[in-house]
């Protein structure tokens, strides 16, 4: 039994619960979905097939990350592929947006899950006491308990979307346009005085966007938007619009953001 955990995550709640995944799955490798892995992919994929293959990731604008849309295109297929978004609130059409992406190339998604934890879309925050966040945590922690089980059992189940009658405006309103400019979005990022240039917004990016100039970051326009920087950011000096100044920033609790980084460079290291 080979059984594969791909995740992609920017505040660390796809991370925490692709490693709850593995506490109940301890022969599973974790893999993280970085810029550069489908070359990877493609070495892994030759030498074993994986009879389980999970996506754990983040909704973003009621889809799937525009990474993981590309990384669907490269998965190999496997007996039992299944999907885990986590989400704020809404998870829009994200599980059947990838179980039809896979299934165009001839791959069945046979399982997919919710799980609302915190948001980090820092433009509406978290506005979550630090009892509210415990208990959603603790409810995710059921869940994935709940997941595993499924999996065990090779379970058929999906999760289902958002009632079309609030996904539909927000996303014909916002979402819909936001999507296709996501790469260049990061060209509204303003990074202020507090800038104390130590580099964890660089380092902390999954797709290598940005870069060191003159000691300041520069965003380098193949964004995904997973705002690790803005949230990452120990001094709150990276803005997206002036609304942002007053959010709170977010992070998932259990996961550090060396963490974030040391399975970043892991893939950085094979450059
Ligand atoms: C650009 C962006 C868009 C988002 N859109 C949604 C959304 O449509 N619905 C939702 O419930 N959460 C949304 N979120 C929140 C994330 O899905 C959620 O916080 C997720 O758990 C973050 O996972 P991560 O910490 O692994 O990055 C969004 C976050 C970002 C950064
Ligand atoms: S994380 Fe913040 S303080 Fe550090 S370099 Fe980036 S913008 Fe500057
Ligand atoms: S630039 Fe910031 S928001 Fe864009 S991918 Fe990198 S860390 Fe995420």
């Amino acid at each position: 039994m080979s059984h594969r955990i791909y995740y992609f995550s920017g505040t660390g709640n796809s991370l925490w619960v692709a490693r709850k995944m593995q506490e109940s799955f301890p022969e599973a490798e974790l893999i993280p979905i970085t810029k550069d892995l489908p070359i990877e992919l493609e070495e892994a994929e030759s030498q074993t097939k994986p009879d389980t293959i999970g996506l754990v990731f983040p909704v973003y604008m009621m889809k799937p990350p525009h990474i993981i849309m590309n990384f669907a295109q490269k998965l190999p297929n496997a007996d039992y592929v299944y999907a885990i978004a986590t989400c704020g609130q809404n998870s829009g059409n994200t599980l059947t947006v990838l179980k039809n992406s896979l299934l165009n190339r001839g791959i069945t998604l046979s399982a997919g899950y919710v799980i609302p934890l915190v948001t980090s879309f820092v433009f509406l925050p978290n506005t979550k006491s630090q009892k509210g966040v415990e208990k959603v945590f603790k409810k995710a922690e059921a869940k994935t308990q709940t997941i595993a089980v499924n999996i065990k059992n090779r379970a058929l189940h999906f999760d289902k979307d958002t009632p079309k009658i609030i996904q539909k405006p927000i996303s014909f309103l916002l979402f819909n346009h936001a999507h296709r400019i996501i790469p260049t979005l990061d060209k509204h990022f303003k990074v202020n005085s507090s800038c104390v240039s130590c580099g964890i917004c660089r380092d902390v990016c999954p797709v290598q966007n940005i870069t060191l100039d003159a000691q300041k970051p520069v965003f380098h326009h193949q964004c995904e938007m997973c705002f690790s920087c803005i949230n990452w950011c120990p001094e709150k000096a990276i803005n997206w619009t002036a609304v942002t100044k007053r959010h709170r920033r977010y992070h998932c609790k259990d996961i550090s953001k060396e963490d974030v980084i040391a399975k970043r460079y892991f893939r950085l290291k094979k450059e």
